[in-house]
């Protein structure tokens, strides 16, 4: 049959909703292509998080106008959060009337019934939902992310951050029951996989909604299967991660001792604005609470600028946060106005150019932490688990257990294999070795 194209846009969530379009694509006998102008369907699936992921993936849509023209019988899907906003499928349909399907993060599960129907003859199909469904087990995976796989632990957000669209498109949390999960979770490992990254917007929730389970019991027994393997989740919320959870963590040496932790402001004022429901003391309390249990703890984050109102004194509270913290990486943002959250309501938006500035003093920090951190690597010896190989670099690549990337020669082989590497010179943030065969761990992790 056909082949297949499909563009992600956003988070890992979507990377791996895009490995299960894939996998429904597939179950119809298309196949995967390398390029657009060799697909029967390109499948674009968008993110609205900030505006600039919007603004490409309509860019991108708008570039296929050509291709469309020359073959009449391409199909062309949209669907993901972008279009899950009210009205937005309309806007779409009026602005991009070569679009064939249409489908929203509700029915994305649903993604086969939508192209029968276009399969069959009617000419565009559209469907967003008003709603989420029960959580669905039954969806075809293509994953593209080995020796790593994401698997889905929970769905949607009860949050509700001031700035923050993804509660609106998404829905409410609903959890997977946990024997299902670790069900997904052997397959995966007895088919060989290396690595298993939940997923859930707040992973700390996980369970509220069935009543009797909870995360650090889905974890422990998850990192209790009898395999060499790598467990690690995102994204925790600070309000929800418990001392509890830290020494649950400190109790298994395959759970990395990463945790992903965003703190998205450093200000009393603007934390409250945005309806994180801790303080930066709280949060601080928190970081120190990880570090007791978890010594070596690699916490990384995400920190935006340019809040409603923030003011150089709430911005320096960020930058100072940020340097007391010491990362071990960041993603840093520029607060982006979404329609339909109340922050967009708010008065006193900061000026782009205020906020760019702000942006690059928060980079240039993390950066210089990067560099420290990675000098602290040189001379010793760290397990890596092999993920691929970098054309640019020449050189095979593979992660320790704090997620940090290391280059070193290698073949192909050595894909999915954990192998020590010495590491001999850092980088900013990478940093490269040899391998050393058949030596045993200096440094090894939980000591
Ligand atoms: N503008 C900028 N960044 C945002 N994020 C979420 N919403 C917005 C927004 N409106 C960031 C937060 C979140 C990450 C996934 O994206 O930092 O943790
Ligand atoms: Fe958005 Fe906040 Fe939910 Fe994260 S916790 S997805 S930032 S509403």
């Amino acid at each position: 049959m056909g082949k297949y194209y499909i563009t992600t846009y956003g988070c890992q969530m979507n990377l791996h909703e895009s490995e299960k379009l894939a996998g429904i694509l597939e179950s119809f006998g298309y196949n995967r292509c390398e390029t657009e102008s060799d697909a029967d369907i390109i499948v674009f699936n968008t993110c609205c998080i900030r505006e600039n992921a919007e603004d490409r993936a309509e860019g991108n849509i708008g570039a296929l106008k050509g291709l469309k023209k020359k073959n009449k019988d391409l199909i062309i899907a949209v669907g993901g959060c972008m279009t899950q906003q009210p009205n937005y499928a309309i806007k779409l349909k009026e602005t991009f009337p070569f679009i064939d399907i249409i489908f929203g993060t509700h029915n994305l599960d649903n993604f086969g019934t939508l192209l029968s129907k276009r399969l069959s003859g009617q000419k565009r199909v559209i469907e967003i939902l008003d709603k989420e469904g029960p959580v669905c087990e039954k969806t075809p995976k293509k994953r593209t992310s080995y020796p790593n796989a994401w698997v889905n632990i929970m769905y949607g957000c009860n949050n509700f951050c001031t700035y923050c669209i993804v509660p609106y498109v998404r829905g409410r949390e609903r959890s997977r029951k946990k024997e299902d999960i670790v069900n997904e979770c052997k397959l995966l490992l007895e088919e060989g996989y290396k690595e298993i990254t939940l997923l859930g917007q707040n992973v700390n929730s996980y369970g509220k909604d069935l009543g009797d389970v909870n995360f650090k019991d889905l974890i422990r027994e998850i990192a209790e299967l009898p395999y060499k393997f790598r467990l690690k989740f995102m994204t925790n919320h600070p309000k929800d991660f418990t001392d509890d959870l830290a020494k649950e963590i400190s109790l298994h040496k395959n759970i990395c001792p990463c945790v992903h932790l965003p703190v998205q402001a450093g200000s009393n004022k603007i934390l409250k604005m945005m309806n994180r429901h801790y303080t930066r003391e709280d949060y601080l309390e928190k970081v120190k609470s990880l570090r007791k249990y978890l010594p070596d703890i690699s916490i990384t984050t995400d920190i935006m600028v340019g809040f409603p109102s923030e003011t150089e004194e709430d911005f320096n509270d960020t930058f100072e946060l940020m340097k007391e913290v010491e990362y071990a990486g960041a993603f840093t943002f520029i607060y982006s106005k979404r329609n339909g959250t109340p922050a967009a309501t708010y008065d006193n938006q900061v000026d782009e150019e205020i906020s760019k500035a702000r942006i690059m003093k928060l980079i240039n920090l993390q950066n210089d932490i990067n560099r420290k951190k990675s000098k602290e690597y040189e001379g010793k010896t760290i397990e890596i688990l092999c993920e691929g190989f970098d054309d640019k670099k020449n050189k095979y690549l593979g992660r320790d257990v704090y997620g940090r990337m290391a280059y070193f020669d290698g073949n192909a082989s050595l894909l999915g294999q954990f192998v020590n590497v010495k590491i001999t010179k850092a980088g900013g943030i990478s940093l490269l070795g040899e391998i050393q065969n058949g030596e045993n761990l200096k440094w090894d992790f939980h000591q």
